[in-house]
């Protein structure tokens, strides 16, 4: 069976700064995968990449057993590959609502994506609550929540999440956690990246710490996080 992404030695420069230099990894259907490492080690390139919205200078990425070498970011994206960015990316000015009905705009589904707006707002409830008001004026929290809905209406295969605790307080970090783990057993693939290793190594299936552009260190989550190297470098431990 293969898995449902695999990247193999995928290469990715900025002018002549490799920023990603060569990783490898697989992501099977229904398994949440980590991409852990510190500022600047390459994970949000990936991401990116792997959207289609940097080109790779070598490797191979394949979606669903498809190469994804030729195919424009918008053409990923209907083949099922969803991307919450790093720092949200919402609109301030538009509702809650139309932010969630951009996230549909390759399907014409109209009944399918009523539904699903009612299922972002089941899942995040302060969305249906406010879906008039202007996405700006969320709270930090609350956006992500947005951008992770967002993310959702495009009904896809494989969900990639870019730092989605980023700035929240404790126990919104643990809604959305808590969030992610219920996505995987409604049978959301999910490729995360985290800056908390402890939470994201916790509920992965299978982590990799990337540093300077590299993949360094892989196992599942729980060998990850009772790594001794990973423990000192990502946890605070001495
Ligand atoms: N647009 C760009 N132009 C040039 N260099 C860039 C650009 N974007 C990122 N880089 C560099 O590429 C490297 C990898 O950056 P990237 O954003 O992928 O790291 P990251 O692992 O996501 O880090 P963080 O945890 O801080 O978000 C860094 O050295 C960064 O400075
Ligand atoms: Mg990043």
């Amino acid at each position: 069976m293969t898995a449902l992404l695999e990247v193999e030695d995928l290469r990715v420069a900025y002018g002549k700064i490799e920023a990603v230099k060569g990783i490898s990894f697989k992501v099977e259907a229904g398994e949440v995968v980590t991409l852990i490492g510190t500022n600047g080690a390459g994970k949000t390139t990936t991401l990116r990449t792997l959207s289609g919205l940097l080109k790779p200078v070598g490797g191979q990425i394949k979606f669903n057993g498809r190469s994804l070498k030729k195919i424009p970011a918008h053409d990923i994206v209907s083949l099922g590959l969803a991307h919450s960015p790093e720092g949200r990316h919402i609109f301030p000015r538009m509702t809650i609502e139309d932010n969630l009905r951009l996230g549909a705009f390759l399907r014409n589904d109209k009944p399918g994506i009523e539904k699903d707006i009612q299922r972002a707002y089941d899942l995040f409830p302060i969305l249906g609550e406010r879906r008039k008001q202007a996405a700006g004026t969320l709270s930090g929290g609350e956006q992500q929540m947005l951008a992770m809905g967002r993310a959702l209406m495009s009904q896809p295969k494989l969900l990639m999440l870019d730092e989605p605790s980023m700035g929240l307080s404790p126990i919104m970090m643990q809604k959305i956690m808590s969030t992610i783990v219920e996505l995987k057993a409604q049978g959301m693939t999910i490729l995360l990246i985290e800056q908390n290793a402890q939470a994201a190594l916790s509920l992965a299936d299978h982590g990799h710490v990337m540093e300077i552009g590299k993949i360094v260190l892989s196992g599942t989550g729980q060998d990850l996080l009772h790594d001794e190297s990973v423990r000192k470098a990502y946890l605070g431990e001495d």
